[in-house]
C-alpha cells in the first residue's frame, strides 16, 4: 500500500515538474517584428536602447560610451529533456550609421543570455554584453554572434575590423570571418557593416547536426545567397546554453568611435523539427534611419572630390575648346602688319580659306613654278570680280624681306588688265606664305598643250592655234613692256607660264613673280631667277633682267611653238642654234613640227621662225623690241634678214658649269637659282 502511495506521489511530482516548466518557457517560441511600433511591451530594453517613434529599435545612438540591450520579453526554451540544444532560426535587418568613415564603433551582438538584465555590461569593446571582470568566465552562459566594426581592440588577438565572430562566454571570438556574402557565381563579395544601409542576417542552428549557419548580406540584393558565410559545427553551445535563454541584442559605442546601431525588424522561431524564422517583408519594415554620416564622413569627402575633379575637367575641357577655337582663328585670320592695312587688293585669309575648302588637296590644280595653285570658288569672296572661279597661288618665299616691296608692286600689278594676261586679282600674306589670287583659266598651260602625250583632242595643236597663241603672247608681253604706265619685266616667259583660256586665247601669267625670289639672304646679292633654255646669255653674266631678256625668252618660246621641240634636248642641243643651222642651209621649214605634216601656213611659219631667230640673238642690242615683234607678226613691218650667229659660247659655258648635262637643268627649271650680284627691275619709264 505504502509502495502504491509513493508511486502515486511520484507520478504527481512528475506532472507538477512538467507543468512548472511549461509555465516559465513554452516548448516553442515564434515571433516576428516588422518594426517595433506598438511592441514596447514585448521587448525589454535596457541602458541606452530605445524604440523610436517610427518603430526602429535603436540600441545606441552616436554618442560616446553607450551600451544598450534589447531582449524578447519571454525566455526561450533551448535545451531538450534529452540534453541537446534545440534547433532555432532567427532573421533580422540592421543598420549601422557611423559618426564618420573612420570613427565608427564598436558594434553589436545577437545574444543568447540567461538574463535580459545585463546591467554590469560595459561599453566599447565589451559591446554591452560583458565586462572586464567576467570576460571569458564559463559561468556567464552567454553565446553571442558579434558584428564588430572596430579593428584590433585587443593586441594579442588577430582581430580585424568589419568582421563577424562566434563568441562563447567571451568577447574573443572562437570563429571569425570578414564580412562577405557569396554571390550567384559562388564568389565572395566583401562589404561594410557600417555602411548606413540595411543588412539582412539569417542565423540557423540545427540541433541534430549541431550546425550553426550564418548568412549576412545587404538587403538591397533582394534574394538570400544560397551559401551561408559561416557554417560551423558548434557542440560547445551545449555547455553555454541553459534550459531557458533570453534572445536579443546588445550594442556599445566607444569614447572616440561610435555608431548608431538599429534593428529594423526581427523574426525568431524555435522548437519543432526544422524551425524557420518568418521572412521579414522589406516593404513592411519602417524606413531605414537617415544616413547622416554620408555628409560628414567618407562619402562627403568623395562627393567633394568628385565635384572638384568634375569642375577641373570641365574647366580644362572649356580651355581646350577655347584654345582650339583660338588656334582656328589664328589659322584663318592674319595678324596684319601696319603696311598691310588699306590695300585694295588684299584678300582676307578667311575668305581664301573658305573658297578653297581650307586648301584641300583635291583643289590643287598645279604646282611648281614658285608655288602650289588651288582652284577656288569666288562666290564666297565679296571683293572678287569677273569670273566665278579663282586660282590661288600659295608661295613660300625664301625670305619675307622682299614681300613688302613685292606687295607694293602687286598693288600696281593688280591694275594690269589685258586680254593676254592672267588677271591678278589680289594677294594675301599669311604667316610665311604669300597667296596670290588670279582669274582661273580652265584649259591649262601651253606646255601641256604642246607636249603632253595623249592630248585631249587627240590631235596636235593646229598651226592656226599656234600662230594665234604666238601673237597673243607677243601682245601680252608688249603690254607689259610698253603699253602700261611702267615697264614690267616678266622675267620668266616660258610655255608653262602661258595659260590657254576657253577661246584658245593665250594668257601670260606669273609676271614679276620671279622678282620675289631674286632677293637672296646675303646682303647686296640678288638671285637671278629664270629657266634654263630661256635665259638670255647676258643674264648669266650680269644678272640684269631687262625687256631684252624677256624678248630672248619670247624668241625661244616662238621657235618652240613652231617646232614642237624643247629649247634644250641633250647636252649639245640648243633650239636657236639648230634653227639657225637650218636657216643657213636654206631648209628653214625643216624646223616646223613634223607632226603638223603639211598642215601649216608656209609663209606664217617662215615669219615666225625668222622673228624667233631674231629675238634669240645672243647680243641683246640685236634683238627687236616687243613693239617691233608685234608689228612683224602682224605683217605691219618686214622682218629683216637675220645674220648668221652662233651661240656656241653659251653652250660651252653651260656645259662647263653644269657638268655638261643641260637637260637635267631644265627639269629643275624655275627653282634652279643662280646667284649673281645685281640690282633694279621695274623702273619708271
Ligand atoms: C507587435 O505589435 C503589433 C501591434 O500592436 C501586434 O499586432 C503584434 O502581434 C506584435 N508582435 C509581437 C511579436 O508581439
Ligand atoms: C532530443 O529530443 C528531441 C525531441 O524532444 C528530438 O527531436 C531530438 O532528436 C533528440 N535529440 C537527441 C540527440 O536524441
Ligand atoms: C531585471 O532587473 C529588473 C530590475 O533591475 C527586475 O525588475 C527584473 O525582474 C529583472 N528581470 C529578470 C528576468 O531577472
Ligand atoms: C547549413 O548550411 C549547409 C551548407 O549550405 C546546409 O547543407 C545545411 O542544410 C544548413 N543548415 C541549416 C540549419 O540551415
Amino acid at each position: 500500500m505504502g509502495k502504491a502511495r509513493s508511486m502515486v506521489s511520484l507520478f504527481f511530482l512528475v506532472i507538477f515538474l512538467v507543468r512548472a516548466q511549461r509555465s516559465t518557457a513554452e516548448s516553442t517560441t515564434e515571433f516576428i517584428f516588422q518594426g517595433f511600433k506598438g511592441n514596447q511591451s514585448d521587448i525589454q530594453l535596457q541602458g541606452d536602447s530605445t524604440i523610436t517613434p517610427n518603430g526602429l529599435l535603436r540600441l545606441t545612438d552616436r554618442n560616446s560610451n553607450l551600451a544598450g540591450t534589447a531582449f524578447y520579453h519571454k525566455p526561450v526554451r533551448l535545451v531538450d529533456s534529452n540534453s541537446s540544444v534545440r534547433s532555432f532560426s532567427t532573421s533580422f535587418v540592421f543598420v549601422i550609421i557611423p559618426s564618420s568613415s573612420v570613427n565608427g564603433g564598436f558594434g553589436f551582438t545577437f545574444t543568447l543570455s540567461p538574463t535580459p538584465n545585463r546591467t554590469d555590461a560595459e561599453s566599447a569593446q565589451y559591446l554591452g554584453l560583458l565586462n572586464e571582470r567576467n570576460d571569458g568566465d564559463p559561468s556567464n552562459h552567454v553565446f553571442a554572434v558579434e558584428f564588430d566594426t572596430v579593428q584590433g581592440f585587443k593586441d594579442d588577438t588577430n582581430r580585424i575590423g568589419n568582421h563577424i565572430g562566434l563568441n562563447f562566454n567571451s568577447l574573443s571570438s572562437e570563429v571569425q570571418e570578414p564580412v562577405a556574402y557569396f554571390n550567384k557565381d559562388g564568389k565572395k563579395e566583401d562589404f561594410q557593416l557600417a555602411s548606413g544601409e540595411p543588412i539582412q542576417v539569417f542565423l540557423d542552428y540545427d540541433g541534430p547536426t549541431k550546425t550553426l549557419n550564418l548568412t549576412v548580406y545587404p538587403t538591397r540584393l533582394g534574394a538570400k545567397p544560397r551559401t551561408p558565410m559561416i557554417s560551423q559545427h558548434v557542440p560547445k553551445l551545449l555547455q553555454v546554453v541553459q534550459e531557458e535563454m533570453f534572445v536579443g541584442f546588445t550594442a556599445a559605442t566607444g569614447r572616440d568611435q561610435s555608431s548608431a546601431h538599429y534593428v529594423m525588424g526581427w523574426s525568431f522561431s524555435s522548437g519543432g523539427d526544422r524551425p524557420v524564422a518568418a521572412t521579414l517583408n522589406p516593404s513592411e519594415l519602417p524606413p531605414s534611419p537617415p544616413n547622416r554620416a554620408k555628409k560628414r564622413g567618407y562619402s562627403g569627402k568623395v562627393i567633394a572630390l568628385i565635384v572638384a575633379l568634375t569642375t577641373v575637367i570641365l574647366i580644362m575641357f572649356l580651355l581646350s575648346v577655347i584654345f582650339m577655337l583660338y588656334k582656328r582663328r589664328l589659322q584663318q585670320e592674319e595678324i596684319l602688319e601696319d603696311w598691310e592695312v588699306d590695300h585694295p587688293h588684299r584678300f582676307r585669309y578667311k575668305d581664301l580659306y573658305a573658297a578653297t575648302d581650307g586648301f584641300k588637296e583635291n583643289r590643287i590644280v598645279g604646282s611648281g613654278g614658285f608655288g602650289t595653285v588651288y582652284r577656288g570658288s569666288s562666290i564666297k569672296i565679296k571683293s572678287s570680280s569677273s569670273s566665278d572661279q579663282i586660282a590661288v597661288k600659295k608661295i613660300t618665299p625664301n625670305s619675307m624681306q622682299g614681300v613688302r616691296e613685292f606687295v607694293a608692286e602687286i598693288e600696281s600689278l593688280g591694275r594690269l588688265r589685258h586680254k593676254n594676261l592672267v588677271n591678278l586679282q589680289g594677294w594675301c600674306k599669311h604667316g610665311n606664305d604669300l597667296l596670290l589670287v588670279y582669274d582661273y583659266i580652265p584649259n591649262g598651260c601651253l606646255d601641256s598643250l604642246l607636249y603632253s602625250k595623249p592630248r585631249r583632242s587627240g590631235a596636235v595643236l593646229s598651226w592656226n592655234a599656234r600662230f594665234q597663241i604666238a601673237k597673243g603672247v607677243a601682245a601680252g608681253l608688249l603690254y607689259l613692256h610698253e603699253e602700261w604706265e611702267k615697264i614690267v619685266i616678266h622675267r620668266d616667259v616660258k610655255p608653262s607660264n602661258v595659260l590657254i583660256d576657253e577661246d584658245m586665247n593665250p594668257r601670260l601669267g606669273d609676271f614679276g613673280l620671279a622678282r620675289l625670289h631674286e632677293r637672296g639672304s646675303l646682303q647686296h646679292t640678288t638671285v637671278v631667277v629664270g629657266t634654263i633654255g630661256y635665259m638670255a646669255p647676258e643674264l648669266t653674266r650680269n644678272g640684269n633682267s631687262s625687256s631684252a631678256s624677256d624678248v630672248f625668252a619670247f624668241g625661244v618660246l616662238l621657235l618652240e611653238i613652231v617646232s614642237g621641240r624643247k629649247p634644250t634636248d641633250s647636252g649639245s642641243f640648243f633650239l636657236g642654234d639648230w634653227v639657225m643651222e637650218l636657216q643657213v642651209s636654206g631648209e628653214i621649214l625643216g624646223a616646223v613640227d613634223p607632226r603638223l605634216g603639211s598642215g601649216f601656213d608656209e609663209e606664217e611659219a617662215r615669219l615666225a621662225l625668222a622673228v624667233g631667230l631674231l629675238c634669240c640673238h645672243p647680243k641683246m642690242g640685236y634683238r627687236p623690241t616687243m613693239g617691233m615683234v608685234h608689228k612683224y607678226l602682224n605683217r605691219d613691218e618686214d622682218v629683216p634678214e637675220v645674220e648668221e650667229y652662233s651661240d656656241s659660247s653659251r653652250r660651252s659655258r653651260l656645259r662647263s658649269k653644269y657638268g655638261g648635262d643641260v637637260s637635267s637643268f631644265d627639269r629643275v627649271s624655275s627653282s634652279s637659282l643662280t646667284r649673281i650680284s645685281s640690282t633694279s627691275f621695274i623702273s619708271a619709264r
